[in-house]
C-alpha cells in the first residue's frame, strides 16, 4: 500500500533513492517518483507505470542533491496518473512530500485550503499535506514546528517524508497507524516503509512511535516528541540480509520464497521454548478467536480445526474487518490471536485496539510492526523478508507457529497428540523437498489448464482451509476465477455450476491408522470427487494415499504417504503456489506483481 524513503547522506542521492525504492515495489507498481533539494531548489521526477518503465523514460536515479524522497504508489485517492503520482509539492514547489496511507478528513482541509488560496494540483488526499506544511510555515512556524502543527490537523493514517528549501540538511518524517522504519548507517540516515529499502546499507534501526518526529540529517538522527522533547530511542538490529531481499538467480521472488520454504519450516521450529513459554501463561484461558485476513485467515482457520480437535478449548475466526461485531463475547479469559505476515494490515491492526479486555497474542513476521506493539505477547513467525505480493513462505511459517502453539495448549490435555504432532513436523522439511523436487509434474498440470475459466478446490477437515488458500492464490496471480469449499458442501449448491469446462482439484491426505488424527476423511472425499466427476469436471487430484483410487482422474499429483491428514496443511499448500506460479507464468502474467493488489494493505 505505497512505499515511502527518504535518505540524507553522503551517497549519490539519485541512484540510493531510486535503488531503495525500487525494493519497495512489492508495496505499490502504479506510479513512481523522486524528489531532492539540490541547490536550494527541489527537483522533481514522478509519472505512472512500473518503476522500470518510468525509468526509462525519465532516468529517476538521475536526479542530483544532497537529500530527498521517493515513493511508490498504490492508488486510493486519484487514478494512476503523473499528476497524482508522489512526491507532492505545494503551489510554490518549495515543499515536496511522500505520503503512505490515508488523510480520512482531507477533504474538509482541501476546502479549507482552497478557500485561503492554496491551489490543488491532483486527486489524491496526500496532496493536502504539503500546502498544509506551507500553510503553518506562512504562519510562522519553522519547518519542524510546521510538520508538529501539520499533524494536529490530521485525521487518518500516515507515514509522510517531507523536505523544503529552506531547509537544506533535514528530511522530516512522522507516522501515524502506517508502517515506517529508520536505519542508521555510516553514509547517511534513511526512513522507509520497510527494511528491505536500506538493507544494502545497515542493519540498524529505530522503530519510532506514532506521532514521533524523525529529523533525519547526514550523521545523525533526532526523534522528538509533538512537544518537541527530545527523545532517546533504542536502536536495534536487524537479522536479515541484503541477499534475502534478492531473487538470488530465480526468476520470481515467488518462486524463489516457495523454494525457501523447507528452510523456513526448520527456523521458525527455533521458536518452540518462545511458545511453550507464552503457553505457560495460558492455563486459565477458557475460548480463542483468531483474527486475521486473505492468507493468514486460512492459517488461523487451519488453528480453529486444530484446536477443536485436540483441546477442549472453543475457538473462532474472524475476519478482521469484521471482528467489531464480535467484541461483546471477549473477557479476560479469552485469548485473542492476531495473524499478520506484515503485522501492519489495517483492519487486523484495529481488531486488536478493540480487543483489549482479552489477552491477546501476535503471530507476525514483522520485527517491530505496528500490531506486534499492540500485543501482549508476540510469536514472530521468522520467515524472513517475503517481497512477492502473494503469500507464500509467511503462511507456511504462520502454520508452523500456530501447530506449535496447538501442541503446547494440547500438552496437558493430550499428551499424544504432542509427542505426535512434534515428531510430524519436524519430518515436514524433508516431505516439501521430496514434491519441490517433482516441480516438472506441476508444471505439466498447469501447462494443461492454464486456460481454464473456472477452478475448484475442494478439501475436508483439516485440509478445507488450503482448499481456500489454493483458490487464493489462483484467483490473485492468474486472474482465474476460483473457490474453496468443504469438498462435502458442493452438493449443496455450488454443484449446479460444476460441468466439463470446471477444473476441480480435490486434496485427499492420506489417513493414517495409526495416527490420534484419524477422522477417516479420504473416503468422503473420494466419494465427493466421484459426484464431481459424474458431472463431467475435469479432475486434478492431490494425495498422499498410497492405494488411492485414482482411475477416475484426469491428473495426479502424489505425496509421500506419510502425509497423513494431521500434517496435510503443511504440505499440501506447495504444490498448490506452484501450479498457480505456473499458470500465471504460462499466461504471460507478473506473479510478483499482480495487478490492483499491493503486499501490505494499510487501509481499511
Ligand atoms: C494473499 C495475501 C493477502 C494477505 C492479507 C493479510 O496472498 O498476501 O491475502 O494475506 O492481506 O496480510 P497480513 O498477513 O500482512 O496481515
Amino acid at each position: 500500500m505505497c512505499g515511502i524513503v527518504g535518505y540524507v547522506g553522503i551517497g549519490k542521492v539519485g541512484s540510493v533513492l531510486f535503488d531503495s525504492v525500487k525494493k519497495l515495489e512489492y508495496r505499490g507498481y502504479d506510479s513512481v517518483g523522486i524528489a531532492t533539494l539540490s541547490e536550494g531548489k527541489i527537483e522533481l521526477r514522478k509519472d505512472n507505470g512500473k518503476i522500470d518503465d518510468v525509468d526509462k523514460k525519465i532516468h529517476l536515479g538521475d536526479v542530483k542533491g544532497n537529500l530527498g524522497i521517493a515513493h511508490v504508489r498504490w492508488a486510493t485517492h486519484g487514478r494512476p496518473n503523473k499528476i497524482n503520482s508522489h512526491p507532492h509539492t505545494n503551489n510554490d514547489d518549495t515543499i515536496a512530500i511522500v505520503h503512505n496511507g490515508i488523510i480520512e478528513n482531507y477533504e474538509e482541509l482541501k476546502t479549507n485550503l482552497i478557500s485561503k488560496g492554496y491551489i490543488f494540483k491532483s486527486e489524491t488526499d496526500s496532496e493536502v499535506i504539503a500546502h498544509l506544511l506551507e500553510k503553518f510555515i506562512n504562519d510562522g512556524f519553522d519547518f519542524q514546528d510546521s510538520m508538529i502543527e501539520m499533524v494536529k490537523s490530521l485525521d487518518g493514517s500516515y507515514a509522510i517524508g517531507a523536505i523544503y528549501n529552506n531547509n537544506p540538511d533535514e528530511v522530516l518524517a512522522i507516522k501515524n497507524e502506517s508502517p515506517l522504519v529508520v536505519g542508521l548507517s555510516e553514509d547517511g540516515n534513511f526512513i522507509a516503509s520497510d527494511v528491505p529499502a536500506f538493507l544494502k546499507h545497515t542493519k540498524k534501526v529505530i522503530f519510532p512511535q506514532d506521532k514521533e518526529l524523525i529529523i533525519l540529517k547526514k550523521d545523525k538522527v533526532i526523534v522528538k516528541d509533538l512537544n518537541g522533547k527530545i527523545l532517546d530511542k533504542n536502536i536495534q538490529t536487524i537479522e536479515w540480509n541484503e541477499k534475502m531481499a534478492q531473487k538470488e538467480g530465480y526468476n520470481h521472488f515467488m518462486l524463489k520464497e516457495i523454494n525457501q520454504q523447507p528452510n523456513v519450516v526448520v527456523n521458525t521450529l527455533k521458536a518452540k521454548k518462545d511458545i511453550e513459554n507464552i503457553v505457560s501463561n495460558l492455563n486459565d484461558i477458557n475460548k480463542i478467536y483468531f483474527v486475521a485476513c486473505g492468507t493468514s485467515y486460512h492459517a488461523a482457520l487451519t488453528g480453529k480445526y486444530l484446536l477443536e480437535v485436540f483441546t477442549n478449548i472453543k475457538t473462532d475466526v474472524i475476519y478482521s474487518s469484521e471482528f467489531k461485531y464480535f467484541t461483546n463475547t471477549l473477557d479476560e479469559n479469552t485469548l485473542t490471536i492476531f495473524v499478520s505476515q506484515s503485522g501492519e494490515t489495517a483492519d487486523t491492526l484495529s481488531a486488536i485496539k478493540m480487543s483489549k479486555v482479552s489477552r491477546t497474542l501476535a503471530i507476525v513476521n514483522i520485527l517491530g510492526s505496528s500490531i506486534t506493539r499492540e500485543a501482549d505477547n508476540v510469536i514472530y513467525t521468522k520467515a524472513g523478508p517475503e517481497i512477492g505480493v502473494a503469500a507464500t513462505k509467511t503462511y507456511l511459517s504462520q502454520l508452523v507457529s500456530i501447530y506449535l502453539l496447538v501442541t503446547y495448549l494440547s500438552k496437558n490435555k493430550n499428551n499424544k497428540f504432542y509427542h505426535e504432532m512434534i515428531s510430524q513436523i519436524e519430518k515436514v522439511p524433508r516431505y516439501i523437498n521430496d514434491l519441490l523436487s517433482d516441480e516438472d509434474k506441476i508444471k505439466e498440470i498447469a501447462h494443461k489448464y492454464k486456460d481454464t475459466k473456472e477452478f475448484f478446490f475442494l478439501g475436508r477437515g483439516f485440509i478445507y482451509p488450503t482448499a481456500l488458500e489454493g483458490a487464493l492464490k489462483l484467483k490473485e496471480i492468474t486472474y482465474i476465477h476460483a473457490e474453496g469449499y468443504p469438498s462435502g458442501e458442493l452438493k449443496h449448491g455450488p454443484l449446479a455450476l460444476i460441468d466439463e469446462n470446471v477444473a476441480v482439484v480435490v486434496l485427499a491426505p492420506n489417513e493414517n491408522s495409526k495416527s490420534i488424527s484419524n477422522l477417516d476423511s479420504y473416503k468422503d472425499t473420494i466419494n465427493n470427487m466421484e459426484e464431481v466427476k459424474s458431472r463431467a469436471a475435469k479432475i486434478i487430484l492431490l494425495t498422499s494415499h498410497e492405494n488411492g483410487k485414482y482411475n477416475n482422474v484426469d491428473d495426479l499429483f502424489t505425496m509421500d504417504n506419510q502425509v497423513d491428514e494431521l500434517i496435510s496443511p503443511i504440505v499440501y499448500v506447495v504444490p498448490l503456489q506452484l501450479l498457480s506460479y505456473y499458470i500465471s507464468i504460462y499466461k504471460g502474467l507478473d506473479p510478483d506483481k499482480p495487478r490492483n493488489l499491493a503486499k501490505c494493505v494499510t487501509v481499511k
